[in-house]
């Protein structure tokens, strides 16, 4: 994956550039040892001055395992029949909102497979009114699930989201076609279309890919960072692609990278992301503590400012793993949210306890 690339500048140079060119990026990407920890201590002043040392809590809650689509990478796709299929009660979804209202944590996410029927999309609008009630408007709620038409996207805007998380999983669409059926289900147009939808009806946006896929080069990664911006996002989560032995793309997995440098290259992915995109809000996501036991913090270390706290009832844990090896399964909520607390404190930041967190980029675009 990696190349050989001479330096036509010094790394300081480059970090120093208001708006980075491919090539830049490509030099960025394949930085080592001391240019490496450069780029990593310039990110961290980025986040320092531009967003402050605050890393908010968004409280997530699994909601669904259920999922029509058949994505080549993730575990919970239709075609896996291993899980028990799961849909969390109105009592489970109320009963997690109000921990994370007691516990001041100021927002939630709702996550799941994608489903569009009726009945989905009148549930997560009715259980959206309920949390408001509930909350007295109090819990700020992202949404994550998956591409709807845009009258659904206005009905659940209305009831109370206002941001979405639509990851764009990779920005090259040869790229998209090989990692997911040929179909309109899975076409790469329309879920751009889905994120542009978002932006009309007047979400915050976030999306973001997964790093060290087969098939996939580091010019691609620095072709998504050329995507985030020119795309304008307000949220990013990125984390390291983790085999599932579930799924066809296992059948690739000779092709990967180590772990460690699918790791590294996620964490250069925020690092970079966080100079070039100063005010944006990223997070330090599950999959990168998938892989190295203090992925968060040092994600956090270099620019992501948000992390996920699980709510998910422990019970459906296991039947919620989009890929291997993930962390958390048994641990409730108040375990971590200790933990967490433990890992910023480690990073050197503190927590936005009662604060929204909005992205900055966000109200700046619109004010
Ligand atoms: N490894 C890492 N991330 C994955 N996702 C799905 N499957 C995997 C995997 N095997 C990510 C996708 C999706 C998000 C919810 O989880 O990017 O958008
Ligand atoms: Fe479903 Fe999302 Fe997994 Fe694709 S990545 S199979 S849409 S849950
Ligand atoms: Fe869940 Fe550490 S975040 S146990």
């Amino acid at each position: 994956m990696s190349q050989n690339l001479l330096p036509l500048e010094p790394v300081e140079t480059i970090l120093e550039k208001l708006v980075f060119s491919k090539d830049d990026l490509l030099y960025l990407l394949n930085t080592s040892g001391k240019e490496r920890i450069k780029l990593f201590e310039k990110a961290k002043e980025v986040k320092a001055a531009c967003v402050g040392r605050k890393v908010y809590f968004r409280g997530l809650i699994e909601y669904s395992n259920y999922c029509k689509k058949n994505c080549y990478y993730c575990g919970i796709r239709a075609g896996n029949s291993r899980y028990a299929r799961y849909r969390m009660t109105d009592a489970e979804v109320l009963e997690a909102v109000n921990y994370a209202y007691l516990n001041d944590y100021a927002s939630i996410v709702i996550q799941s497979g994608e489903q569009t029927n009726k009945a989905f999309v009148a549930k997560i609008e009715s259980l959206l009114k309920r949390i408001h009630l509930q909350t007295a408007g109090k819990i700020h709620v992202t949404l994550s699930l998956g591409e709807q038409s845009e009258d659904t996207y206005r009905r659940w805007f209305e009831a109370g989201a206002h941001r979405y998380l639509l990851r764009i999983e990779v920005s090259n669409p040869a790229l998209y076609l090989k990692l997911h059926p040929n179909n309109l289900s899975h076409d790469y147009n329309r879920r751009l279309d889905a994120l542009k939808t978002l932006r009309n009806v007047g979400y915050q946006v976030g999306t973001g890919v997964m790093i060290g896929l087969p098939f996939q080069t580091i010019s691609d990664l620095a072709d998504d960072l050329i995507f985030f911006r020119e795309f304008d996002i307000d949220m990013a989560g990125m984390g390291p692609y983790i085999e599932h032995a579930d799924t066809p793309l296992y059948l690739y997995r000779s092709e990967l990278l180590p772990l460690k440098e699918r790791f590294d290259l996620a964490l250069k992915m925020v690092a970079i992301l966080r100079i070039m995109m100063k005010n944006i809000n990223i997070a330090a996501t599950t999959a990168m503590q998938t892989i190295d036991p203090q992925g968060r913090e040092k994600a956090l270390m270099v620019g992501a400012n948000v992390i996920m706290p699980n709510l998910t009832p422990v019970k459906y844990r296991q039947d919620y793993l989009l890929y291997e090896n993930k962390p958390c399964l048994d641990e409730e909520a108040e375990e971590c949210k200790s933990c967490l607390e433990a890992r910023i404190h480690i990073a050197g930041d503190t927590i936005g306890y009662g604060e929204w967190g909005d992205s900055r980029h966000f109200s700046e675009r619109n004010t």
